[in-house]
This record gives C-alpha cells, sequence and structure tokens, in this order.
C-alpha cells in the first residue's frame, strides 16, 4: 500500500518503511520488479557434463533460474527475501539448479519456504557433511549457519521458493565454483538419485 512516507525510502540511515509485495503463486514473479536472471552460459563448470552445457548454450542460451533481491537494506536488522525460481530440464543426467552458495557471514541460516514445484534443497558444510531436504508445495526448509546450500529443480514444472535470511550476510559463490559439490542430483532410469561428485575437492 502506497503512503506518505514512501519517497523517504531513500534516505541517509536507508529506513524502510512498512510494505508488502505480491508474488505471483503460478510463476513467483513479483510484477513490477526486476529479477536477477541467470542463463545457462552463467552456469560454466557448475554441472557435471560440461560438454552437454556447453552444446546447450549454443543451441539456445535459456534463463535456468532467477532470483528477487529487492532493494531492502543490507544492514544487521534487516531481512532480504524474496523468490527464487528454478526453471525444469537437466545438462546431461544433472538436474537444473542454482549455484548455491555460503554466506560471506557464514553464521547465517536461511529459510526457504517452497510454493510450487518439487525438488531438493542440497546443503553442505565446510567440513564436508551433506544433506538434501526434500522440497513440495507447504514444505519449509532451515538452512543452519555456514551450510551452503542450492536449489535443485527435479520435477516438470518451475521450482518456486520463498526465501528469508539476515540481510547483511552476503553471498560467497567463489567456494563452490572453486571446490563444487560434494553430491550432485540426477536422473537413472527415471529415477532421482543422488550420487558422489567426482570433480568434488
Ligand atoms: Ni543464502
Amino acid at each position: 500500500m502506497m503512503n506518505q512516507n514512501e519517497s523517504k525510502n531513500e534516505s541517509k540511515e536507508m529506513k524502510i518503511n512498512p510494505l508488502s509485495m505480491y508474488f505471483d503463486l503460478q510463476n513467483g514473479l513479483c510484477p513490477g520488479k526486476k529479477s536477477t536472471v541467470r542463463y545457462l552460459s552463467n552456469m560454466k563448470g557448475m554441472f557435471a557434463d560440461e560438454i552437454a552445457l556447453s552444446e546447450m548454450v549454443k543451441k539456445n542460451d535459456a534463463v535456468i533460474y532467477e532470483f528477487y533481491e529487492l532493494g531492502i537494506p543490507q544492514t544487521s536488522g534487516d531481512l532480504l527475501f524474496g523468490t527464487s525460481i528454478v526453471y525444469p530440464g537437466k545438462v546431461g543426467n544433472e538436474y537444473f539448479m542454482t549455484k548455491g552458495h555460503f554466506h560471506t557471514i557464514l553464521d547465517t541460516a536461511e529459510v526457504y519456504y517452497c510454493l510450487s514445484g518439487i525438488g531438493y534443497m542440497l546443503m553442505e558444510d565446510p567440513e564436508g557433511n551433506w544433506d538434501a531436504q526434500e522440497m513440495i508445495p507447504g514444505k519449509a526448509v532451515y538452512v543452519p549457519k555456514s551450510w551452503a546450500h542450492r536449489s535443485v529443480n527435479t520435477g516438470h514444472e518451475p521450482l518456486i521458493t520463498f526465501f528469508v535470511f539476515r540481510a547483511d550476510a552476503g553471498h560467497d559463490y567463489g567456494t563452490i565454483e572453486t571446490k563444487g559439490y560434494r553430491k550432485l542430483i540426477v536422473e537413472e532410469s527415471g529415477k532421482t538419485k543422488i550420487v558422489d561428485n567426482a570433480k568434488w575437492k
């Protein structure tokens, strides 16, 4: 709802006023807000089958996922929130997924609530422990402090989740880009399987 203080949103102390936003339950999108879009070409090195990925990029560099960064101030008392939408598909036999990240402030937990679609939240910690929580509509996943997290779409519809976390936590994508994930989620003989990543360092 509009109110008389809206114009003060950009004030120096970055205080924001009460607000609400609409996220479409069918497609996850927030009308009028620009999402951050990741294309297949942004995923170089993230999938096990690099040849399959480069062939897909040559044919059609499709959007693999998108998410919202809604301009909430990145200060410790604030909360970043928004939807993440991972589209259905596979690179080789590996399901479409997000890059995955640790938080720069490692001691930051996060909650994801699944609105639509099916998949997994694939997580691992710096000690090499891993976990995969199934995501179906209605399920909330708690990502504990210090765990890297990645959404994987194992279905045929977009996987839409709503996330909330501490606004100053930041994203560390580099660690995952360098060492990869310990586990991969793949389709084998029509079934979803979690297998070791041979390239994991
Ligand atoms: Ni996160």
